[in-house]
C-alpha cells in the first residue's frame, strides 16, 4: 500500500510538503514477477490488430518484455521474444517466410511455438536446434485483434467471449490505437470518473460530448461479476438518462455511447466501444480500440464507423500552449506524473469509483498471489460472459422538487442496474 503524505493544513505551506512517497507498486508495476504484472498476464490481453501483421515483423512491448509479432505465409501468427536466442539480433529485422520468422544474421528459423525449425551456419550433425526452443507465447486472433496470454502455461484460460462483441444488429471493427507515456493504472481510473467528463470534456473544453454531459449527474458505483459499472443519472425534460460505463477487469474499458442525449426513451443500448488498455511498461500504455457499429440507419454516426476518425481528447495537443487552453484526457492523465502516486491523494466523494476499482484489483491481485484464479477469469470453454455498458432513457417527469428529483433519479439508476445485473440483456438476446 502507498505510504501517504502528510494532510497538510498550514498556508503557504509548500516546505511542508516536499517529499513525494513512493508509487503503490502492488498496483502499478507491471514487469515479470510483479504481483499487478502477474495478475495482468493471466488474462488474454490484445498486442495489435489482425492488419497490423503484414509482410514484415511488428515489435511491440508488454508488460515491460520486447518481442515480436508476426504473421507467416501459412498464415500463423507468432509471438516471440524479441531477441535472437543466437546472438541476440532483434527479430524485427527478421525474415517472414512460409513457416516462422528467420533472423537476418546468420539465419536462424523459428517457429510459432519457439521451436528451432533451422540452424544454417551449424554443422549438419548439430543437435542445438533440438535441445533449446526460443520464447514464445500463445496467440489467439479475434474481431480483429491479436490476443496474447503470457502468464504461467497450466493456467491458460479459455479465450472470453463478451457478450457486447457478438451483439445482435451490430458488427465491430477495429479502430485505433494510442500511446500514452504513463502508467497504465492511472488510464483506466479515469473510467470509473464520471465526474471529470462534466469538467474536462464539457466545462473546461466546451462540449466535446452532447451538451447534456454538462449537467452532474447522480452517481453510483456497481460491482458486476467480471468488473463494475458506474451509473450516472441525468434529468432531460421529461426523461430519466442513465449512463453504465463498464470496467471488466482488469484492462478492458466499454464506453457507453457518447452521442446520446437523453431526448429519446432507450431500452438497454450496449456500449460504442471496448477499448484495451495494455502496459507496455510501468511508465507506457496502448489503447487499443473496438467499434461498435450499429446495422441500423443513423444509430452509430458516420465517422464513428470510420477508423480514420478518432475519438476527440485522446491525443496530445498539437501545441504546449493548446493543451493548456484545450486539456483533454490526455493532458490529464499524462500530467498526473508517469506513474501517479496515490500517498498524495486526497480522494474524495467523487472518487468512490475510483477507490472501489482500486479494491477491486488489489483483490485480484492478492488472490493470483495465494495461486488463486482472480475476479473475472472465467474457465468454461465457450461460454458468453455477460457485460454491462449501455444508455437506457426512460420517462419518469421530474419530481416535485429538485432534491426529491435528484434521490428519484438516483433510485431508478440503482433499479436498473440491479435488473441488468439479475438478467444481463444482451447475453439473453433480448433488448
Ligand atoms: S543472432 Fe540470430 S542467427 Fe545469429
Ligand atoms: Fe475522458
Amino acid at each position: 500500500m502507498a505510504t501517504r503524505a502528510p494532510f497538510l493544513k498550514t498556508r503557504f505551506g509548500g516546505y511542508h510538503h516536499r517529499d513525494v512517497p513512493a508509487e503503490d507498486s502492488e498496483l502499478t508495476h507491471v514487469g515479470p514477477d510483479t504481483p499487478c504484472g502477474e495478475y495482468l498476464r493471466r488474462f488474454w490481453q490484445p498486442l495489435c490488430f489482425s492488419d497490423d501483421l503484414k509482410d514484415l515483423p511488428l515489435r511491440v512491448r508488454m508488460f515491460g518484455e520486447d518481442l515480436v509479432a508476426y504473421r507467416d505465409r501459412s498464415g500463423t501468427v507468432g509471438l516471440l521474444e524479441l531477441h535472437c536466442p543466437h546472438r541476440g539480433t532483434s527479430l524485427e529485422f527478421g525474415l517472414v517466410g512460409d513457416r516462422g520468422i528467420r533472423c537476418c544474421y546468420h539465419g536462424w528459423l523459428f517457429d510459432c511455438d519457439g521451436t528451432i525449425l533451422e540452424t544454417p551456419g551449424e554443422p549438419a550433425d548439430s543437435t542445438l536446434k533440438d535441445r533449446l526452443c526460443h520464447g514464445a507465447y500463445p496467440v489467439h486472433e479475434a474481431f480483429g485483434l491479436v490476443f496474447a496470454y503470457m502468464g504461467p502455461p497450466e493456467r491458460k484460460p479459455p479465450f472470453p467471449i463478451y457478450d457486447s462483441l457478438i451483439r445482435p444488429g451490430y458488427r465491430v471493427i477495429p479502430g485505433r490505437k494510442y500511446f500514452y507515456p504513463c502508467n497504465w493504472l492511472q488510464i483506466q481510473d479515469n473510467t470509473m470518473d464520471p465526474t471529470h467528463t462534466a469538467f474536462l470534456h464539457t466545462i473546461v473544453s466546451g462540449a466535446v460530448f452532447t451538451e447534456e454531459f454538462g449537467v452532474l449527474p447522480e452517481l453510483d458505483y456497481v460491482e458486476t461479476p467480471v468488473g463494475m459499472i458506474y451509473v450516472a443519472t441525468r434529468r432531460v425534460g421529461d426523461h430519466v438518462w442513465a449512463r453504465m460505463v463498464e470496467v471488466v477487469l482488469p484492462n478492458l474499458q466499454q464506453v457507453a455511447p457518447i452521442w446520446e442525449n437523453g431526448r429519446r426513451e432507450r431500452a438497454f443500448s450496449g456500449p460504442m466501444m471496448s477499448r484495451w488498455l495494455v502496459p507496455m511498461d510501468d511508465t507506457s500504455t496502448m489503447f487499443i480500440e473496438l467499434r461498435h457499429v450499429s446495422e441500423e440507419e443513423g444509430e452509430t454516426p458516420a465517422w464513428w464507423a470510420d477508423r480514420d476518425i478518432m475519438l476527440p481528447g485522446q491525443v496530445a495537443m498539437d501545441s504546449y500552449e493548446e493543451g493548456q487552453r484545450h486539456p483533454g484526457d490526455y493532458e490529464a492523465q499524462v500530467s498526473q506524473r508517469p506513474i501517479a502516486v496515490h500517498g498524495l491523494e486526497h480522494l474524495s466523494e467523487t472518487d468512490r469509483g475510483v477507490s472501489m476499482f482500486r479494491r477491486q484489483m488489489r483483490r485480484g491481485i492478492r488472490a493470483v498471489t495465494a495461486g488463486k484464479d482472480p475476479q473475472g477469469l472465467g474457465r468454461e470453454n465457450g461460454a458468453v460472459v455477460a457485460t454491462y455498458c449501455n444508455n437506457t432513457v426512460m420517462l419518469m417527469p421530474a419530481a416535485a422538487t429538485e432534491g426529491a428529483d435528484k434521490k428519484m433519479m438516483r433510485a431508478a439508476g440503482m433499479r436498473l442496474a440491479k435488473s441488468y445485473l439479475k438478467d444481463p440483456p444482451l447475453v439473453n438476446g433480448h433488448r
